[in-house]
């Protein structure tokens, strides 16, 4: 097995092996004291993976209530949130007890945001079950719901007391939801690992199976090392948003549907780095084929350019970006959001 330990201010470890979810009771048992969990879920995720899970918790003498919701970021929401605050209410759960995430970036989102606030805080899992939850979303702490504002606007840090990562479960995944989990796993490689992103040229969506535990934990301990020094998203963590400015722009242009995430950020990815770094793009743009990512975008940048920016109504306001000028040194820019966009148009 193996297994990074996350030094936050609520330390944790991350494991990642195959067949875990078969074992879950036995890890989550050494992480409370308590024999009473609340499993919250999806339904696609409900059907394929619950009952594994349920065997293996009530093996380890747990008292098991589940709440499922149905699948999509929709559920992401208030009033899912409020139900969420129910079923915890009704199934008794108290501080002392654990709730367990099992299922892909929302259930991870929200369930987090439940656990951060529901009693002032009661300990939660993350079992993630998609590529992009396992080596982004169910690390680090940031738990969140959607408004009418937009989207992870709130939310609060929590951290996890324990992640399961078991890749034997993302061969269920269909296949684009694996491609944008390597659009994650791509941008690790990018801003601070040459091997790894060596190791996923040497691979395609076909074989990436074989070199999965090993993606999952190198990707896993870059995100360690940059949470463990900026916990709060003050400073160096903004790295990991490479490729995600104009990538949000792009999921934003097409009002969030019929995009993945991770291809947003493939493709903003390969845009900056075609526009800074040109010396770099082709290497890029290959390896995110051989995933089946999108290399670019064909939305004219004058439509992008407006979703780019958090405050609409200040231009000349500052603006974050990354840019990777050499593989494995992502760095973090801020300029005036008007030279960002005479740099994106030129
Ligand atoms: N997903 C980016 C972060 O955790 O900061």
């Amino acid at each position: 097995m193996r297994k990074i330990n996350v030094r936050t201010s609520h330390p944790y470890e991350v494991l990642i092996e195959r067949g875990a979810l078969a074992e879950c009771g036995k890890y989550i048992a050494n992480v409370t004291k308590s024999r009473k969990a609340a499993v919250i879920t999806d339904d696609i995720v409900e059907k394929l993976h619950l009952q594994t899970a349920l065997d293996s918790l009530k093996k380890e003498g747990f008292e098991c209530s589940v709440y499922s919701f149905p699948n999509g970021e929709e559920a992401k929401c208030l009033e899912n949130l409020g139900n969420i605050y129910d079923f915890l209410c009704k199934s008794n759960i108290t501080r002392s007890d654990i709730v367990i995430a099992l299922g892909g970036g929302v259930v991870g989102d929200i369930t987090g945001f439940a656990a951060a606030s529901y009693l002032r805080g009661v300990e939660f899992v993350q079992i993630p079950t998609t590529l992009l939850a396992q080596v982004d979303s169910s690390v680090g702490g940031k738990t969140a719901i959607n408004i009418a504002g937009g989207k992870n606007l709130v939310g609060a840090f929590k951290q996890p007391a324990l992640v399961i990562c078991d890749s034997d479960i993302l061969k269920t995944l269909p296949e684009e939801t694996l491609a944008e989990g390597m659009g994650e796993c791509i941008k690790y490689g990018m801003i601070r690992d040459e091997k790894l992103f060596e190791l996923m040229e040497s691979h395609d969506l076909s074989t990436v199976d074989e070199i999965m535990d090993e993606m999952v934990y190198e990707c896993v301990d870059i995100k360690r090392i940059i949470v463990e020094h900026d916990e709060c998203d003050r400073g160096e963590r903004m790295v990991l948003n490479f490729g995600h400015t104009l990538g949000h722009a792009i999921e934003a242009w097409h009002n969030y549907k019929g995009i993945f995430h991770g291809e947003g950020v493939a493709a903003g990815m390969c845009m900056i780095t075609d526009r800074l770094a040109p010396q770099l793009s082709d290497r890029l743009k290959k390896v995110c084929a051989a995933y089946k990512l999108p290399t670019g975008s064909d939305i004219p940048m004058k439509e992008l350019l407006p979703f780019c920016s958090k405050d609409k109504k200040n231009e000349a306001k500052d603006i974050n970006y990354i840019i990777c000028e050499e593989i494995g040194k992502g760095e973090i820019v801020k300029v005036p959001f008007t030279e960002f966009c005479r740099l994106m148009e030129g």
